[in-house]
């Protein structure tokens, strides 16, 4: 049951983009009167100018594990500065430093990215933009993907393309479930259905994302000009969509929540494209490699295993006959969320957030850690139905747990990601049994991930099995 979780620490690490005044973020200014430290968290100051950009980039270009934080955290301590881009950062390993800083988006911090990521991504999308229109786009994410949504629309789509993905599968085959495209996001967002067209959009999506992770060089055979070029591709889909919105008026079914934008929202034509491409980048990769780990969890703890299959089982003979699950099966699956949260809690995959200091904060530390979660690093879904973690599990407003942030950037396709990861996990684990092949681990940086991509060898499972 207990995980190689060393690295796990890395997950959510959020680097800080520094002002001058960050100096004294970190110095711990006590009340008036009080001296303050004005200082910058222990590090090293590098090359002027390039400072560590290179060591940071190798990093994160590399695919292996995350050694320059590793190094600097050795060094240094979970809170480090260096020097990125010219700029003091301020790279912060430490969780609850990290909620600290997501709860006061837009006060004390602004979120920040750098000019070429923003180009990529869109300068009209909900991660890159402040203030009101941030205010405004994240209205309209969170609308899109409600409730009342999720019961209507996605449900049914999600559960035809988990089916259709599976389906691929042959009795004995081996597999690296880390490269299994489950396509869930292109064919939820855009309404494509078909099977070459939701391949050729996920292609153009993975250069493009390729590139959010690169040395922003926009010269033929870069990964950033390569996925500069898949932006364009992308857009010009939309567009396309647009068009044949336009002409033919009516909403059209199964065109996905780009269609239902087009049909409910008023968003100008080149807003439209950056919304969708937003939702992409911030659903797709968080959402598999949940699913990723939630299986490769399950696989080294038999018991958590059994005991969710034995509630897969139960929601499929209550709805007999039907081929799909319905929204009362879906909250019919307490385990599942245990076991969902547990995934999100042990494998939290926090995208790379970055914060811009607004002003002269007071920190205050509050630990997560071994003192919050008993057995902090092992896999123990059960810990979610013991009573005293209760007001923890709250996901929307704990302080001690966090998946999908918190505040104004609070993430908008929180419940569409858990619906997505309970269907998967009924579909995968009610049709196949599987025997991993390769030892693995996680590794968190540049992203979250497995190492050897979680290779294993899958079996039809027949119906009358019980395990
Ligand atoms: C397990 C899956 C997911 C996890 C762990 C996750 C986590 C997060 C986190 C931590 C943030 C806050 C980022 C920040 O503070 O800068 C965020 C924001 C966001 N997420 Fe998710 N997310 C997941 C799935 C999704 C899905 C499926 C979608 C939608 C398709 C989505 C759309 C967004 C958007 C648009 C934002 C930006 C909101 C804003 O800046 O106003 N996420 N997510
Ligand atoms: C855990 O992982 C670390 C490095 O990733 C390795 O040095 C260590 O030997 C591993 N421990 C076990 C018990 O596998
Ligand atoms: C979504 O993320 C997974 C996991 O990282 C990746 O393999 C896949 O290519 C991505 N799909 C798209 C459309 O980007
Ligand atoms: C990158 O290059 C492409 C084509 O060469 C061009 O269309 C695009 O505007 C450039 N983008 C930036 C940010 O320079
Ligand atoms: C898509 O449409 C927008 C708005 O009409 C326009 O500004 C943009 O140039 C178009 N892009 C492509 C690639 O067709």
């Amino acid at each position: 049951m207990t995980e190689n979780t060393s690295e796990l620490w890395l997950c959510t690490i959020t680097i800080l983009l520094a002002t001058a005044i960050f100096a004294k973020l970190i110095g711990i200014k006590g009340s008036k009167g009080e001296k303050s430290t004005g200082r910058l968290p222990p590090g090293r100051r590098g090359w002027p100018l390039i400072g560590d950009s290179i060591n940071w980039y190798n990093a994160v270009a590399s695919c292996h594990p995350p050694q320059f934080v590793e190094e600097m955290v050795e060094r240094y301590g979970k809170i480090f500065s260096c020097s990125l881009f010219g700029k003091w950062a301020v790279v912060s390993a430490d969780p609850s430093f990290n909620r600290f800083v997501m709860q006061n988006e837009g006060k004390l911090f602004k979120s920040s990215y750098p000019k070429s990521f923003r180009d990529l991504v869109g300068k009209n999308g909900v991660i890159t933009v402040q203030g009101e229109q941030q205010r405004k786009l994240h209205g309209i994410a969170s609308n899109m993907m409600r409730l009342e949504k999720l019961k209507f629309h996605f449900l049914n789509d999600i559960q035809k393309v988990m089916l259709q993905t599976l389906s691929n599968f042959e009795d004995n085959q081996v597999i690296l479930l880390q490269n299994v495209a489950i396509n869930l996001m292109v064919n939820q967002l855009l309404g494509v259905s078909s099977e070459a067209e939701i391949n050729e959009m996920a292609h153009l999506f993975s250069d493009f994302v390729d590139g959010c992770l690169s040395v922003p060089i926009n010269i033929s055979g870069f990964a950033y000009h390569t996925a500069m070029q898949a932006r364009e591709k992308i857009i010009s889909k939309i567009n396309k969509t647009i068009e044949v919105h336009r002409q033919q008026g009516a909403p059209i079914a199964g065109t996905g929540v780009l269609g239902r934008l087009l049909e409910e929202e008023s968003l100008p034509d080149e807003a439209v494209a950056d919304f969708i491409i937003n939702l992409l980048f911030a659903g797709n990769e968080t959402t598999t490699k949940t699913m990723l780990f939630a299986v490769y969890f399950l696989t080294h703890c038999p018991r958590a295993m059994k005991q969710l299959l034995e509630e897969q089982d139960s929601v499929r003979s209550n709805s007999e006959g039907e081929e799909m699950l319905t929204w009362q099966d879906y909250k019919a699956m307490p385990f599942t969320q245990c076991v969902i949260d547990e995934t999100l809690r042990l494998g939290g995959i926090a995208i790379w957030l970055m914060r811009e200091a607004k002003e002269d904060i007071k920190y205050q530390a509050v630990h997560l850690d071994e003192n919050i979660y008993k057995g902090a690093l092992e896999f123990n879904p059960w810990r979610w139905m013991e009573p005293e973690n209760e007001e923890k599990r709250n996901w929307r407003s704990s302080p001690f747990f966090a998946p999908f942030g918190g505040g104004a950037r609070f993430c908008p396709g929180a419940e569409l990601a858990r619906l997505q990861i309970a269907l998967f996990l009924h579909y995968f684990l009610t049709t196949y049994r599987w025997t991993q092949v390769k030892e693995d681990r996680m590794s968190f940086f540049p992203s979250a991930r497995l190492v050897n991509g979680f290779q294993i060898r899958l079996n039809k499972r027949h119906h009358q099995q019980t395990n």
